[in-house]
């Protein structure tokens, strides 16, 4: 039997990158993209030492019941809220995620969905592909103005602050919320201004979200939110689904309570509410803020790098760059 120790890749990505992992381990790779039963998942991980996984792959207490060997998960990808971080420390397993790689190319994307729904960009291609434009009128298709306004994020970590420098091109105005506030030269830097939750909603013209997924922020912009929202307002979402309550959305949208929406990540993806899918006023793309060929290979490069510093490998061994829980660290006793 080979003394060499087992990782399993759980989604086909960019092979030449994943090929770094063979130097080191003997490495099983998902050929197709697949969603995993949780008991294929258990599966998987009961005879490897580590997971290289995307933000598909759900990873709770039962899909490590059985996995003795397991010692590190590596997430492809800054939010990690597809693993259960307490049921992986209480075992020992060190989880790391790819930060910093993915900021400036998601802040980009914030932008691409703000100004596609501000300016109707997909709702006027639509239109035009379907033969409609057969004559000029100075009324139609009329957006919003980025230029001149103010622009709300919620959420001002690395991804808000970088969203936040890029409005200076358009002179706008920046107010953010955040459980705490940044130090003044961070704010300066950002030329943005904290706000009370309730102040961002009602004097934004348009709101990012940028905060990451967890139970404090399970449906922050939820009907309640979304009615202290100005109705000419335009919402982006590039954080997770679940932090906006996309039946709530979908009905502000129809009825006219607020201008236009541009979503990257939904509730129950991949599927989409059939509502949002309803609406003309709201860009809809796949969970792709992140996904530019520089930046993704990055994050696979970095994930791992991660997986073999968490297995004790490489010049980092032991010191994996972007380690979640160092609790489970002492849960292993090392
Ligand atoms: C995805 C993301 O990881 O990093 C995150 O948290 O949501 C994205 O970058 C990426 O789209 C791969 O699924």
């Amino acid at each position: 039997m080979s003394a060499r120790r087992r990782v399993w890749v759980t989604q086909p990505v960019f092979p030449d990158v994943v090929d770094r992992l063979r130097d080191h381990f003997d490495v099983a790779a998902a050929d197709a993209v697949t969603a995993y039963t949780p008991a294929q998942v258990a599966d998987g991980l009961r005879d490897v030492d580590g997971a290289l996984v995307g933000v598909t792959d759900r990873i709770d207490a039962s899909a490590i019941a059985g996995a003795n060997r397991l010692k590190a998960i590596a997430n492809i990808g800054v939010g990690y809220n597809n693993l259960d971080i307490a049921a992986l420390s209480a075992a020992g397993v060190a989880v790391t995620n790819t930060p910093d790689v993915l900021t400036e190319t998601t802040a980009d994307f914030a932008w691409t969905l703000l100004l596609a729904a501000a300016r109707r960009v997909t709702e006027a291609e639509r239109w035009l592909r379907d033969g409609h434009w057969t004559d000029w009128s100075f009324e139609r298709l009329l957006g919003r103005d980025l230029h001149g306004s103010t622009l709300g994020i919620l959420g001002m970590g690395r991804i808000g602050r970088a969203v936040a420098r890029r409005a200076l091109g358009f002179g706008m105005r920046v107010l953010y919320h955040n459980r705490s506030r940044l130090d003044a030269a961070v704010e300066r830097e950002c030329s943005a201004r904290w706000v009370g939750k309730d102040e961002l909603l009602a004097a934004s013209d348009h709101l990012v979200l940028v905060v990451p997924y967890g139970p404090g922020t399970h449906h922050a912009i939820g009907a309640p939110e979304l009615a202290r929202m100005k109705s000419t307002a335009v919402l982006v979402n590039i954080a997770r689904g679940g932090v906006v309550d996309d039946a709530a959305l979908a009905d502000a949208l129809q009825k006219g309570r607020l201008a236009a929406a541009g979503l990257d990540v939904y509730e129950n993806e991949p599927a989409v509410h059939p509502a949002l899918l309803a609406c003309r006023n709201v860009v809809l793309t796949p969970h792709i803020a992140s996904a530019s060929e520089a930046t993704r290979r990055a994050m696979v490069s970095l994930a791992v790098d991660n997986l073999i510093a968490a297995l004790g490998e490489g010049p980092q061994a032991h010191r994996p760059p972007n380690l979640v829980n160092a609790d489970s660290l002492l849960a292993r006793g090392t």
